[in-house]
């Protein structure tokens, strides 16, 4: 592989990815000023900053769903999780997101947990570590804050009943060709993998299903995902459905330099776990991969990127706690007066105090997470 070769599906992401070629090569829009503006207004003069930071870089018929909103058709919101771990904070972005729709616009939320997809991805987790990280994760995720009334989960092993009848429809229109053309399936792919794309698109489909009338969707979720949706696209308005909207962000980068805060493969340093003790944060922190210099001398003199590094990472997509100290922490990175060993505990009191937040918060919601499981299906087929 070359410097300028990536990959990125939904079972691996790989290089420095550039951006602009990934949303030509992958056929997306670019998440436009003229859009964001309406979004804008739409939530009564409020972005999120993972909005106006870039983390959203791209988007599928986003100005539809928008449309249809404004005109008393509400979409809901879509977005999972593959239990194969604890969460870690890079995970939280795309539910950040759609928390942040739903207060402003008081949508509903659905949140699939695909325990059984990390069972057939991962051949070193049984079924009871992927059953049980996806009720932990579960917590996390609700913990950021839901609104109980609006939101629903599908635990692909506990919901099956609910799931089944229209994963039997999608799965009809899925040739094997497409998912090994999409994904990249071997020979020696298990046939679970084979399948699963039906289950991810379910939920795409499931409201308009239970009411009978076309319910628009909007899925926030990391441009890796993208390509589950394009087959569910395909497919959409062959079953009768609308085809989903999404909002794509950008991959988080590693502690370690890497393009994606991933741990597979034994690579616990790259990512800050959400149940990572404040010790563990620290020593993560503390020898995370930077854009500074090798001398501090050098620093000052030259400045450091503050676009490779991944403490600003952390910054851009939740510690900045305004754009005002954003641009400030960007402005004085670039010019070498903030150096990174400063930079590192500024950002470590952020973590350690959302650490401690987050914790209280899933206390809370473990009473309530059981009863927004889907466990029936709306009607007979
Ligand atoms: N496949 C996703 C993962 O591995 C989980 C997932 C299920 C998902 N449904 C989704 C992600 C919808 C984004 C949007 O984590």
């Amino acid at each position: 592989m070359t410097p300028d070769e990536f990959v990125v599906t939904p079972y691996e992401v790989r290089g420095r990815i550039d951006y602009i070629r990934l949303r030509e090569m992958f056929g997306t829009q670019a998440l436009t000023n003229e859009l964001l503006a309406r979004l804008h207004s739409l939530t009564g003069g409020e972005l999120s900053p993972l909005l106006t930071r870039g983390v959203y870089f791209s988007h599928r018929d986003l100005g539809w769903v928008l449309d249809q909103f404004a005109k008393n058709s509400p979409f809901f919101l879509y977005s999972g999780r593959g239990p194969s771990g604890p969460l870690h904070t890079s995970h939280l972005v795309p539910f950040e997101l759609c928390q942040w729709l739903q207060q402003r616009l008081g949508v509903r939320m659905f949140i699939q947990i695909t325990d059984d997809e990390k069972f057939w991805a991962r051949p070193g987790l049984s079924r009871e570590q992927t059953a049980y990280w996806g009720l932990e994760n579960l917590y996390d995720l609700l913990a950021l804050g839901f609104d109980p009334k609006r939101t629903h989960v599908f635990f692909d092993s506990r919901s099956i009943s609910a799931l089944y009848p229209l994963a039997v429809r999608v799965a009809r229109k899925v040739p094997y060709s497409t998912v090994k053309a999409v994904f990249g399936f071997k020979p020696s792919t298990n046939i679970g993998l084979v399948f699963y794309t039906a289950l991810q698109t379910v939920p795409c489909f499931w409201p308009s299903w239970a009411e009978g009338r076309s319910v628009p969707c909007l899925i926030p979720c990391g441009i890796d995902q993208d390509p589950h949706f394009r087959v569910t696209r395909d497919l959409a308005e062959s079953l009768g459905y609308p085809k989903p909207a999404l909002l794509h962000s950008q991959m988080i980068p590693g502690l370690l330099g890497d393009a994606a805060m991933s741990t597979t493969g034994d690579r616990e340093e790259n990512a800050l776990f959400l149940n990572d003790s404040p010790k563990t944060v620290e020593k993560k922190v503390r020898q995370a991969f930077t854009g500074g210099r090798t001398t501090v001398e050098e620093q000052r003199r030259l400045g450091a990127t503050p676009e490779i590094c991944s403490v600003w990472a952390l910054w851009r997509t939740r510690f900045a706690k305004s754009e005002t100290e954003f641009q400030e922490v960007t402005r004085d990175c670039r010019s070498g007066a903030l150096l990174c060993g400063d930079c590192k505990s500024k950002v470590l009191e952020r973590v350690h105090a959302f650490y401690r937040e987050h914790a209280a918060a899933r206390e809370k919601v473990k009473d309530w997470a059981e009863s927004t499981i889907i466990t029936a299906a709306p009607k007979p087929l």
